[in-house]
């Protein structure tokens, strides 16, 4: 594939490129950090961006880049998009509820989810892996943790998608203006509900942090729809990924599905390695919070800086044989996660999730096969992974 350096960015977002970014990523890696033809740069080097993603000087608050239509958001952003210190009080309000104790708690519940949905199966001999299972378990899972109505799916997932779609990097201006419009919708169920918690406490993490009364300073309301929305999304549109590409890649390489199914110790390693291969958030958004000089290049305050995670976690430079798939592999240092004061709050829930949703599909689904590769994708290039995963199967166990 002929690529020019300076439109390799372009052509990650291009829908055409979705099923197979990997050697567009290793061109951009042949110059780790390059300004691109619209005044963005773009880091894709392992050692470059575990180097920045835990810089001070790089912000997640696009409200304070110099390009205008990324900075329209002007309302209080969830806290993946604040910096210090709001960013850190926000998350630890977030984090001092969503702990470990709390997280290996729901074991037993995630187990029923993934044995009903698979139950649900019974007969058939061939499934969509996303919208039998892969989906279906992490939205179940966030409504419960945080206390949403699941019933209210239907609903939220629309407006989750147009935000999602209007992350785009602000490139299409009427994705921007549906995703401004989702936010709202989203931001005004969301603050509803939370009145109604006010009035009446019911179970989950958005009643326990509206009704905390041990902290020193409460969150107030906007501060709580935000943090709110942000869960719900951050929640649900990821951990399909995760699952649908580590299914994926397992229906790819059926000797490893076969080993897994022998050997389910190895699923943690392999979760990690999923993360690495086919990451589910392929890069991150940061703005340079003063003038900086990288590796010679200049960067003016304000500049737009692409943190290309997935090509990091092919660099030949820091792992060996690194389009290899290899679910043993030692020390998986990768940026699935993020890295730094922004390293993913759910990591340990998706990490859960992921392993009980394999666990089972190595355990139940006899034969396995892929109907279609490579699969259909969702649009979005940040949140990447197959829209529909058709398997066949001889039966479920
Ligand atoms: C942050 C990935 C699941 C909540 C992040 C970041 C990444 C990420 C890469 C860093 C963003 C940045 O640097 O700008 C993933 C993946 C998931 C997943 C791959 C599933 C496989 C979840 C879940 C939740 C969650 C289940 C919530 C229950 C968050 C939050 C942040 C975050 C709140 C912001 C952290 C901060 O700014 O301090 N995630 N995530 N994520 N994630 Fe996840």
């Amino acid at each position: 594939m002929a690529v020019s350096p300076s439109n390799l960015l372009d052509q990650v977002l291009d829908y055409t490129n979705r099923a197979n970014p990997y050697p567009i990523y290793a061109k951009m890696r042949e110059h780790p950090i390059q300004l691109q033809d619209d005044g963005r740069y773009v880091v894709s080097s392992y050692n470059l961006v575990s180097q920045l993603i835990k810089d001070p000087r790089m912000s997640v608050d696009m409200r304070k880049s110099n390009e205008p239509t990324i900075r329209v958001e002007q309302q209080e952003p969830g806290f993946v998009f604040q910096d210090p210190p709001k960013h850190d009080w926000l998350r630890q309000q977030v984090m001092s509820k969503f702990t470990p104790q709390l997280i290996s708690s729901l074991r037993p519940r995630l187990e029923e989810i993934v044995n009903e949905l698979l139950d649900a199966q019974h007969g058939q001999t061939q499934m969509d892996i996303v919208d039998n299972f892969a989906y279906p378990l992490p939205v179940t899972a966030i409504c419960e943790l945080l206390g949403i109505p699941r019933e209210d799916e239907a609903q939220f997932h629309i407006w989750s998608t147009m935000i999602i779609k209007g992350s785009n990097l602000g490139r299409d201006l009427e994705a921007v203006k549906e995703a401004r419009q989702g936010r709202e919708l989203l931001n005004n169920y969301m603050g509803q509900l939370i009145d109604r918690i006010q009035q009446q406490p019911r179970p989950g993490l958005l009643s326990a942090m509206i009704h905390d009364n041990t902290v020193e300073k409460q969150m107030n309301r906007i501060e709580l729809v935000t943090t709110a929305t942000l869960l719900l999304i951050a929640g649900h549109e990821t951990t399909v990924n995760l699952i649908t590409n580590s299914t994926l890649t397992l229906m790819r390489h059926p000797a490893e599905f076969e080993r897994l199914r022998r050997q389910p110790a190895i699923i943690p390693n392999l979760i990690e390695e999923v993360l690495r291969y086919e990451p589910p958030v392929q890069f991150t958004m940061r703005n340079a919070l003063t003038d900086l000089t990288i590796e010679g290049i200049q960067i003016p305050k304000g500049s737009i800086i692409m943190l290309m995670n997935a090509a990091a976690n092919r660099d030949p430079a820091h792992f060996q044989d690194p389009d290899r798939f290899n679910p043993v592999r030692p020390a998986i240092e990768h940026f699935g996660f993020g890295g730094g004061i922004h390293y993913c709050v759910g990591a340990p829930l998706a990490r859960l999730e992921a392993d009980i949703a394999l666990r089972a599909l190595a355990r139940r689904l006899i034969n396995p096969r892929l109907l279609q590769d490579p699969p259909p994708y969702r649009e979005s290039p940040t949140l990447r992974g197959p829209r529909h995963l058709l398997v066949s199967f001889e039966r479920i166990a």
